[in-house]
């Protein structure tokens, strides 16, 4: 049927009107036969929707980083120590990131399965990994959004055969380098780099004030994660802090809530940056 001259007339009659047309895919057809003209991929047609949406987004020509997920940090072939996260917040922020027309690449530790049709994803396990991934890529993005959960340390050694349980009871740990910091350090002037916290203290947005400004982040949102509440949920509640303005509370939010307004603080801030 696609490959009918009156189809092909009446499509191309669309074109001239400039309507976007998806191509079909190559396969088999409702019937027994096989050719062109099957139903695109879903997540081609959200790719495409993206793609012709971005002429008036907020975000184009940018190149946007977004690190997501955990890192896992391996004690032996078997065994790991990490931290908590699905990687939802991060994976939300690179999702909205993609809608206002910008590029994306996600840096992803350990997530819940996800799909973003339009990213570039790179994934890396260890914090070094991530560590190394960032270094990499942060030179060619205007912007770094460090929504990942890195592990703090890492097991000195990695053993190369499974441990004896009866030989587990303390492992020596060593530092892991702080990425945000890191980038926040080499960061050039027309660079954003926007971080997150999970604090469990009362006078959390006290420290971190104290974070934000120790590890040079221009934004930070911070969550009070006191008996782990936001782990894996789709609703939030916090503060985004910046260096120049005061903190937006957020209350039992949805994590897009926060994701769209991370966004638009980019967009704004790199919209007033000379390239
Ligand atoms: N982060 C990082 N590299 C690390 C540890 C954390 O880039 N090795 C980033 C996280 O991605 C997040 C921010 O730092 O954006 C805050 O992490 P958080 O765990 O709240 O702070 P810590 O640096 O671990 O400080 P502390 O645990 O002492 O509060």
């Amino acid at each position: 049927m696609w490959l009918n001259s009156a189809t092909q007339a009446n499509v191309e009659i669309l074109r001239s009107r400039g309507v976007t047309v998806i191509e079909p895919e190559v396969g088999r057809l409702t019937g027994k036969d096989s050719g062109i003209g099957r139903f695109p991929e879903t997540s081609t047609i959200i790719s495409e929707v993206h793609k012709v949406s971005k002429s008036e987004s907020s975000l184009l020509h940018k190149k946007i980083l977004v690190t997501a997920g955990g890192t896992l940090e391996a004690v032996d072939p078997v065994r790991f120590i990490g931290n908590r996260s699905s990687g939802r917040q991060g994976l939300t922020i690179a999702y909205e990131a993609l809608r206002s027309g910008a590029e994306v690449t996600v840096i992803a530790g350990n997530t819940d399965y996800f799909e973003l049709p339009g990213a570039r994803i790179l994934n890396t396990e260890s914090a070094e990994q991530m560590y190394l991934a960032v270094m990499d890529e942060f030179v060619n993005h205007d912007a770094l959004v460090m929504a990942a959960a890195v592990a703090d340390a890492r097991p000195s050694e990695v053993q190369s055969e499974k441990v004896k349980k009866e030989l587990l009871e303390s492992i020596t740990l060593t530092k892991n380098v702080d990425i945000l910091q890191e980038a926040a350090r080499i960061k050039r002037g027309n660079q954003v780099v926007v971080g997150f916290a999970a604090e469990t203290a009362e006078d959390f947005l006290h420290l971190a004030q104290e974070k934000m400004k120790r590890k040079g982040a221009d934004y930070l949102y911070v969550n009070n994660v006191a008996s782990g509440q936001i782990f894996g949920q789709d609703t939030t509640s916090g503060f985004l802090l910046s260096q120049e303005s005061a903190p937006i509370a957020f209350v039992d939010c949805s994590k897009h809530e926060v994701a769209k307004t991370i966004v638009k603080k980019l967009a704004q801030r790199l919209g007033t940056m000379n390239d």
